[in-house]
C-alpha cells in the first residue's frame, strides 16, 4: 500500500508529534522574552544578552531569544537528549547557522551546570517542582545564582490558585489548530503538595493522545519559593502578577490582558500563573 493511503488510514493522534503539539499548547516564547528584557531593563536599567534555560526541553525559546537580536547568546540545559535532538532539528536547524552559532545545548542536569555566567537565568512551565524537598531546591537556587553574572536575574513561572491544590480534567480549544489541549491533575495530597499530572491531546477525528506527557511534582507555593531563594543567596524576590481587564457583561468575568506588574497583594483566583524574579 502507497505510504499516502497509509497515513489516510492512521488517526490524527497516530500520525501527531507530541512535541509540536506541546509547544503550540503551553509555550509563548515572545511573550515570555519581552517580559524577561522588560523586567530586566526597569530594574537593572539595561538589556540582558545571555540568557541560560534550565529544563530547556526542545529549545524553543532561546531559539526565539538569538532570532530577536543579533548579539544575544543562549544555553539550554535538560537532562534528556532526545528531546534536545528533535529540538536541534525543528527549532535551532531551521533558524539557520548565524543562530545556533550562539546557541549550546547541554544533555546535563541543571544542578550541575554554572559557566558560561550569564545575565539571565530561566525555568518555565513549572519544572522547578520536580524537585521535592526545601534542601533540593535551596541546591538549584544555590547553582542558578552561580550560574548568573553579578547583575544577574533568575526568573521561574509558577503555578497556584485554588484549583492547583485539586483534582481537574481541564479542555482548552488551541487556537487555529485541530486539536484540543487537556490538563489532567490526577492527584493532591495536601500532606506533601504532591501533584500528579498529565497532558493529552484529544483530535477532532475523535482519537486521543493519552498522557503525552506526566509530571511528577510537589507543588510549591509563592512564600516557600521566595524564602528559598533568598535562603540561595539572591538579594531580592519580585513577584509579576497578570493584569485582567472585565471584557463581558457578565460582572464575574475578568480576562487576563496578558499584561504582568509587580505586585505585593492581590486576591486569590481559581487558577494563576505568575512571573517570581530573583536578583542576584
Ligand atoms: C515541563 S518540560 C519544560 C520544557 C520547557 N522549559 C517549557 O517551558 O515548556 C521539563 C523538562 O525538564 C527536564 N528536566 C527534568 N529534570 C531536570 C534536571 N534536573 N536537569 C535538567 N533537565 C531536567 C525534562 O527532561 C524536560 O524536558
Amino acid at each position: 500500500m502507497a505510504k499516502s493511503n497509509v497515513q489516510s488510514l492512521m488517526r490524527m493522534a497516530q500520525q501527531a508529534d507530541k512535541h509540536v503539539l506541546y509547544e503550540k499548547s503551553v509555550q509563548a516564547p515572545e511573550t515570555e522574552i519581552e517580559l524577561m528584557i522588560e523586567t530586566f531593563k526597569e530594574i537593572r536599567g539595561w538589556e540582558p544578552m545571555s540568557l541560560r534555560e534550565d529544563f530547556c526541553g526542545t529549545a524553543l525559546l532561546i531559539t526565539e531569544w538569538c532570532k530577536s537580536h543579533s548579539q544575544r547568546t543562549a544555553q539550554g540545559v535538560d537532562l534528556d537528549q532526545a528531546t534536545l535532538d528533535w529540538g536541534r532539528e525543528h527549532n535551532l536547524d531551521p533558524a539557520g547557522e548565524e543562530v545556533t552559532s550562539r546557541i549550546e545545548l547541554l544533555c546535563e542536569n541543571v544542578l550541575e551546570v554554572q559557566q558560561p555566567k550569564m545575565d539571565m537565568a530561566c525555568a518555565f512551565n513549572f519544572s522547578f517542582n520536580g524537585f521535592k524537598t526545601r534542601e533540593q531546591l535551596r541546591a538549584y537556587f544555590e547553582a542558578a545564582r552561580q550560574g548568573l553574572n553579578e547583575n544577574g536575574m533568575l526568573v521561574l513561572d509558577v503555578y497556584g490558585g485554588t484549583e492547583s491544590m485539586d483534582e481537574v480534567e481541564e479542555e482548552r480549544e488551541v487556537d487555529d489548530e485541530d486539536f484540543t489541549y487537556i490538563w489532567h491533575q490526577e492527584s493532591f495530597n495536601p500532606i506533601d503538595h504532591a501533584l500528579h499530572c498529565h497532558i493529552h491531546f484529544a483530535f477532532a477525528d475523535g482519537s486521543r493522545m493519552n498522557r503525552a506527557f506526566s509530571y511528577d511534582w510537589r507543588l510549591w507555593t509563592l512564600p516557600e519559593l521566595q524564602e528559598l531563594l533568598l535562603e540561595a543567596g539572591f538579594s531580592s524576590t519580585h513577584v509579576y502578577w497578570e493584569e485582567f481587564e472585565d471584557t463581558d457583561d457578565d460582572d464575574d468575568y475578568l480576562e487576563g490582558t496578558g499584561n504582568y506588574r509587580e505586585v505585593t497583594k492581590v486576591d486569590n483566583q481559581e487558577s494563576w500563573i505568575s512571573y517570581l524574579f530573583a536578583v542576584v
